[in-house]
């Protein structure tokens, strides 16, 4: 039996702060005792880890990656070696990826080969959602079996009509689907039909550089794409998860439909608490590196974000991370935005970005695991094996030293991506050793984990329905 202690720290999580001992053995968490007890005294193990100042936290659970993604010809530039690797650099110690099916070929295709992609690769645990991209009746019948199988979430694509789109008929359907068999619906709300009108008539105007894709993506059709998923969902009787909200105008349709009682829920990312239309602005195409969808948005919008999070009209901070490099990649959209490879690196970051909030005083320390390990978990099916410390859960554990300064950097950062978001952000708070299931990924600074250690870990049906 492998027995590690970590002393003297404060351990937080989504309801909790104690000054506790944690017993780890055979990669679970065994038992906690405050610090100083005789109880934590009489502990022996192989390995100790001295916590004292620091807070010892559940590692990240990030609901929403996509490594080696394929997207308008090029792929997301982290592997799932390089991405997990830099989530555990940063905090991590689980991902969500989405596997993709591609139109007219099963589910189990694109399941299958996001297996391969990841197996035996990651240094941490990982599990899948599946992008359902052609609604028929086949399709339909192998969402139930995913859910069997532990693949509880199916992302359904308002926009990218051509690509991954699916019309208000295929959606309603694949929610039906969803309230029989216990799967929740992940939406990308943005009205894609619109949207493409309105990059034609830029395009038209010579309106090409990279701002312009903040432009056509207005906030306003997020709003009525949130609105339609929220209301179609409503006539199925299926809950509803939207993904990366970035409008206030979006924020205010969730807000809505929750204090209706309706089962709704909504994720945001650091990238729209923390940046803005100001960097889709950057000159000489530097403005390429902060194309995602939904766009950044001006910067009066964070604060909706921010309180939806302290009202819990937002519940999760994933990162949707999904890198590009600038050079050849995001390169492919010079002298046409609409060719900008959507997504942001971010995997590594999302820890420490939120952790700066908890420094400003924008949510509290507990909320900080609640929106990025306990929520996440609980949302997911994945509670309490992660996302908190408590005995019986893996014991995927983050030892975070909060007062060490920290410059983040593309010179610095794990990510396998020739930039950083947050090129010189002073941030405060900096990951200094993490457990997964008990093994040292990070030590003091150091990585010690090896691709392969993560393990596929099957999902049960969402945990967080009223
Ligand atoms: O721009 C983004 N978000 N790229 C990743 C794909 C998606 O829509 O989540
Ligand atoms: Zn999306
Ligand atoms: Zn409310
Ligand atoms: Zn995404």
């Amino acid at each position: 039996m492998s027995r590690t202690v970590i002393r003297g720290g404060l351990v937080v999580t989504a309801s909790d702060e104690m000054h506790a001992d944690v017993l780890i053995e055979d990669g679970r968490i065994a038992a906690l005792a405050a610090t100083g007890t005789p109880a934590a005294g009489a502990w022996t193990a192989e390995r100790t880890v001295d916590a004292t100042g620091k807070y010892v936290i559940p590692g990240g659970v990030d609901g929403h990656t996509h490594m080696e993604m394929p997207f308008g010809g090029t792929y997301a530039s982290d592997t799932f070696e390089t991405g997990t690797r830099a989530a555990a650099w940063g905090g991590t110690t689980t991902i969500v990826d989405f596997a993709v099916q591609s139109v007219g070929r099963p589910l189990r295709e694109g399941l299958d080969a996001w297996h391969a992609k990841a197996d035996g690769r990651c240094a941490i645990d990982y599990a899948f959602h599946m992008i359902v991209s052609d609604v028929n009746q086949e399709t339909l019948k192998e969402m139930d079996l995913l859910v069997t199988e532990g693949v509880t979430s199916f992302k359904q694509f308002m926009a990218y009509p051509g690509v991954f789109y699916s019309d208000d008929g295929q959606i309603l359907r694949a929610m039906q689907q969803a309230a029989g068999n216990g799967g929740l619906i992940m939406m990308h709300a943005e009205n894609g039909i619109a949207i493409d009108v309105l990059v034609e008539q830029a395009l038209a105007r010579g309106e090409t550089d990279p701002r312009y894709h903040g432009e056509v993506r207005k906030a306003l059709l997020e709003a009525e794409a949130t609105h339609r998923a929220i209301r179609l969902a409503q006539v199925a009787g299926a809950p509803l998860y939207v993904v990366h909200v970035s409008a206030r105008e979006a924020v205010a349709e969730l807000a809505r439909a929750r204090d209706e009682g309706l089962d709704v829920f909504g994720e945001t990312c650091p990238q729209y608490l923390f940046l803005s239309t100001d960097n889709l602005a950057e000159p000489d195409f530097e403005g390429a590196k902060y194309v995602c969808s939904t766009p950044l948005r001006p910067r009066d919008h964070q604060a909706a974000l921010w309180q939806g999070l302290r009202t819990n009209d937002l519940q999760v901070v994933s990162t949707d991370h999904c890198p590009f490099c600038f050079s050849g990649q995001k390169e492919l959209g010079r002298g046409d935005f609409s060719k900008i490879p959507n997504g942001l690196p971010g995997v590594e970051n999302r820890m420490d970005l939120l952790h700066q909030a908890v420094v400003d005083g924008r949510i509290s320390r507990r909320r900080w695991i609640e929106i990025a390990c306990a929520t996440p978990a609980r949302m997911f099916g994945l509670y309490p094996k992660k996302g908190t410390i408590a005995p019986g859960a893996d014991a995927d554990v983050v030892v975070y030293d909060p007062h060490a300064e920290q410059v983040i950097s593309a010179e610095t950062h794990h990510m396998n991506v020739d930039y950083s978001a947050y090129e010189g952000r002073r941030v405060t708070g900096r990951v200094e050793t993490v457990l997964s299931r008990g093994e040292f990924v990070v030590t003091g600074r150091e990585f010690t984990g090896r691709a392969g250690h993560g393990t596929y870990t099957p999902r049960s049906t969402c945990q967080y329905l009223s």
